[in-house]
């Protein structure tokens, strides 16, 4: 047997047994008469002790051990004379002896150490040593739990977990495909799913009802800290429903999944429709765990002869509160963040309310303070609030406005990690324009259902058309999103020709989902999460990378593999692939 216990298993009561540990040696304290190692596993640290007065050839030998040595000790479990109270193990340590050596290591190329010296990089390409680090390795337990919840919420409710293929034919999810060329049919690509969309909906003409899959995506798109090359989805479909069945099951999924793997009570989550949405907070993902809602402004100050305001399509603020405390700096500071070119704002106007009530603002040679009053009473502010004002037109106004509603909430400490405000955003438009190409997108895909009641608007105002279909949003972060099915051929052939494919055209990509809606398709409907985006958030983080055992970095690549890489002439040959790059 290697182990009797794990290293983080022994307390004051085990005092007197004899255990065999193994793990590896976190590092050696050599006080000259006495040794002692830390030896670590997955499950904690023990402390081991070495006695040079009592076993003098068991402690030179203990002294060669080097940090990440992988050791068998055995020994007895003894109450420390001097505790230590932050480890769970910290009453007891283990008097080694014996000691075997079952694997030397190198010194690390970082310390494996919760606060670690290594950098980014190299914590990449020695993820393996990373993934010893409690924090890392925390990250992933809580995947797993995630996991587990997951699979026992969607059991219970008679959800079939069926794998799809990777190997397909592109998937119109909006990001761009990654492809795999097929040595059986030269000249032809299979592309990984971008979400098994097609798949799941098949699968409710064949009857299964209630469908959900842990699942691998795959999206060649640019990176950000909430999004990776290949991520993880919670992939559902549900038949015989409607949209509110839906947001009932997955709000319940969300819940069960607080309780079980936080302890916390969600209460029922909000409805806002994305209209709502992009109105209050310039998102369509507002974090509202704080308010700040947009007020709008051009009726009160329109027309004062400030050409700013009087030349802008929306003039709109929030009132911060308390804010007025902001020194003169403070507010230069903020005036330079909504004028950074990735905000774009040409400037930013504010109105302090003060403690006596009287109101000073950057443009009082154009408002007196019975106009500021207006101000005032638009926002329902208080003296010590601050009115912040952006003006320009609508759509960029709202989304300037959006990044300063977030940065002052950030400033305020509004947006606490371990505060949790979850909710729907609803009745998203169907189609979205695309100057580039002059023509309409799918918001969400091309499968997502009109709202019956606008779909008399397909023709005359596509742009109009609601769709039945959500966001969950979680702390301002899109944790899902999914829609209420077109299941008619015609009306699926329809939105092809809206979105500017030729009945021929459609045919040839989306000829079997169409095909399959003719041999009696129910109606369907469903859901995917973000699995990754979850895990992150329940660790209270906004980078996903640390809760995927093997992440690629900013550049898509992973660097421990060194992937994506170049391939022998001899594979290309065999791929039916042009010899463009060298092999070197
Ligand atoms: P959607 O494209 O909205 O919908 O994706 C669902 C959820 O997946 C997460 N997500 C990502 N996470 C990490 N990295 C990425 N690159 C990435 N892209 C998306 C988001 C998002 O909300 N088939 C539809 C779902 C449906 O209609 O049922 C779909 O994939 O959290």
């Amino acid at each position: 047997m290697f182990r009797t216990h794990t290293c983080g298993e022994l307390r004051a009561g085990d005092a007197g047994k004899t255990v065999t540990l193994a793990g590896w040696v976190q590092r050696s304290k050599d006080l000259g008469g006495l040794l002692f190692i830390d030896l670590r596993d997955r499950y904690g640290i023990t402390q081991l002790a070495f006695n040079m007065e009592t076993n003098p050839a068991l402690c030179e030998e203990a002294k060669k051990l080097g940090r990440e040595f992988v050791v068998q000790v055995k020994g007895s479990v003894a109450e420390r004379s001097s505790k230590n109270p932050n480890m769970p193990t910290g009453d007891i340590e283990i008097i080694a002896e014996s000691i075997e050596i079952l694997n030397s290591a190198i010194t690390p190329p970082f310390t494996i150490e919760d606060e670690t010296d290594g950098g980014d990089d190299l914590r990449m390409r020695y993820r393996y040593l990373d993934l010893r680090r409690n924090t890392v390795r925390k990250n992933l337990e809580l995947r797993h739990r995630i996991a587990i919840e997951t699979r026992n919420y969607l059991d219970g409710q008679q959800f079939l977990e069926v794998e799809t293929p990777v190997l397909i034919k592109s998937t119109p999810e909006g990001a761009r495909d990654f492809v795999v060329p097929s040595r059986m049919n030269p000249g032809q690509f299979y592309a990984l799913p971008q979400s098994p969309q097609t798949f799941k909906q098949l699968l409710m003409v064949s009857g299964f009802d209630r469908y959900y899959q842990i699942v691998k995506c795959f999206r060649d798109e640019d990176l950000r800290a909430d999004r990776q090359p290949e991520f993880t989805q919670i992939d559902c479909e549900m038949a015989f429903v409607e949209q509110e069945d839906i947001l009932g099951t997955f709000e319940g999924l969300v819940r069960h999944l607080f309780k079980k793997v936080k302890g916390i009570d969600i209460p029922a989550m909000e409805r806002m429709t994305y209209a709502d949405a992009m109105k209050y907070y310039g998102s369509d993902k507002p974090d509202i765990r704080f308010g700040m809602k947009f007020v709008e402004l051009n009726e009160i100050v329109q027309n004062k002869g400030f050409a700013v305001f009087d030349n802008a399509e929306l003039v709109a603020g929030i009132c911060a509160e308390g804010a007025n405390s902001l020194t003169r700096k403070q507010l230069d500071e903020l005036t330079e963040f909504v004028k950074r070119p990735q905000i774009g704002a040409t400037g930013l106007i504010y109105c302090r309310v003060n403690e006596d009530g009287s109101l000073k603002s950057s443009v009082d040679k154009f408002f007196n303070e019975d106009e500021l009053k207006k101000w005032a009473e638009a926002f329902g502010a208080k003296p010590g609030d601050l009115i912040l004002v952006l003006a320009g037109t609508a759509n960029k106004t709202r989304k300037q406005l959006n990044e300063l509603r977030l940065e002052m909430g950030t400033r305020l400490g509004l947006r606490h990690k371990d505060n949790y405000s979850c909710h729907w955003v609803v009745d998203f438009p169907l189609l979205e324009f695309d100057e580039e190409s002059g023509r309409y997108h799918a918001m969400h895909h091309p499968f997502t259902s009109p709202k019956p009641e606008d779909i008399h608007l397909l023709d005359s105002d596509p742009g109009a058309v609601r769709a039945n279909a959500y966001d969950m949003v979680i702390n301002g972060v899109e944790v899902g999103g999914g829609s209420i099915r077109i299941f008619n051929k015609e009306l699926q052939a329809k939105m092809f020709s809206l979105l500017g494919f030729s009945p021929e055209e459609a045919q040839r990509q989306f000829g079997f989902l169409m095909n399959a809606f003719e041999y009696g398709a129910p109606p369907h409907g469903g859901i995917a999460f973000g699995f990754d985006r979850l895990c992150a958030l329940f660790g209270g983080a906004e980078v996903i990378r640390d809760f995927i055992a093997f992440p690629k970095n900013n550049s898509g690549r992973d660097v421990m593999i060194d992937a994506p890489s170049a391939i022998h002439d001899e594979q290309l040959q065999e791929l039916s692939i042009a010899l463009t790059q060298s092999t070197e």
